[in-house]
């Protein structure tokens, strides 16, 4: 009995590297809950804390303060519920074929090898590239290698999916192809999505719900902002306007503060 668990939970979350040039509070009382099948997107300032907080729902750091929780249980490590989409394109296996990179996921679980290449080039085909699954990273460029990370998260099939900028690096006609798709894939199988974005148009098109992060250090959420708009989003629409002039307002504070 008791309260409705959040499916995802960070409470007072914060984060202090210490080096060697002495500590450092990137992420200060960071306070957020997921509801199952959200679409949340975390904008901010370069710097703010953005990357730092998705590593710790990733599992991959730990919070210095606070606690993250899944369905009710601490974080404790990275786990195949939770898909990663890295910042930048360097996460690729070198001595794998693009293919084989989406399907390593599938591999480790014990699927045949025939069921993992249709799985693969599925997903290939979704993100443009199909016909490229034989290349290895090396011999792709950045925006081919971003979308094979795209490829491999949405491939393992995750709960939830972690994606940091992950359209950052593409051309503006990839991106609203991918943007698209990824709306398509999060309303058909209601996957909960922690979407970092530098672009405000992109969170407004994407996003159940956009965050808003203070500059660090002791970066924070600062506000949020529900974007109870239907989809396929209008972007000329005047819901659409005023919500992307409400979360320019809050950036926009950052960038030139009083
Ligand atoms: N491993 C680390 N050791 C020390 N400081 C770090 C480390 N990782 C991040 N930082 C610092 O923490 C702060 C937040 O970094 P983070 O990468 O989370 O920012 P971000 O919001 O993702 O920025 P961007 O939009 O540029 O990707 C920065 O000041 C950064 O220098
Ligand atoms: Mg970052």
């Amino acid at each position: 009995m008791g309260d409705e668990v959040a499916f995802v939970e960070l409470d007072g979350v914060g984060m202090t590297f210490r080096g060697r040039t002495g500590a450092y509070q990137a992420v200060r009382d960071f306070n957020l809950e997921l509801s199952e099948g959200e679409f949340f997107c975390l904008l901010g300032t370069s710097g703010c804390g953005k990357t730092t907080v998705m590593n710790m729902l990733a599992g991959f750091d730990a919070p210095t303060e606070g606690q993250i929780r899944l369905e009710g249980r601490p974080v404790r490590g990275p786990g195949a519920d939770r898909g990663v989409v890295f910042q930048g394109h360097d996460s690729l296996y070198d001595w794998l074929t693009a293919r084989d990179n989406i399907a390593f996921g599938l591999r480790l679980r014990g699927m045949g090898r025939a069921e993992r290449r249709s799985i693969a080039d599925r997903f290939l085909n979704m993100v443009g590239l199909a016909g490229q699954g034989g290349k290895h990273p090396s011999e792709l460029s950045g925006g081919m290698k971003q979308r094979i990370q795209i490829a491999r998260a949405l491939a393992n099939d995750p709960r939830m999916l972690l994606m940091d900028e992950p359209f950052g690096a593409l051309d503006a006609m990839t991106r609203a192809v991918l943007q698209g798709e990824l709306s398509r894939i999060w309303s058909e199988n209601r996957k909960t999505v922690l979407f970092i974005t530098h672009d405000i148009e992109e969170a407004c098109a994407l996003a159940t719900r956009v965050g808003v992060m203070k500059r660090g250090p002791g970066g924070t959420l600062k506000a949020v902002v529900p974007l109870d708009l239907p989809y396929p989003r209008e972007r000329t629409s005047d819901a659409f306007m005023a919500s992307f002039r409400r979360v320019h307002e809050l950036i926009h504070a950052e960038i030139h503060p009083q």
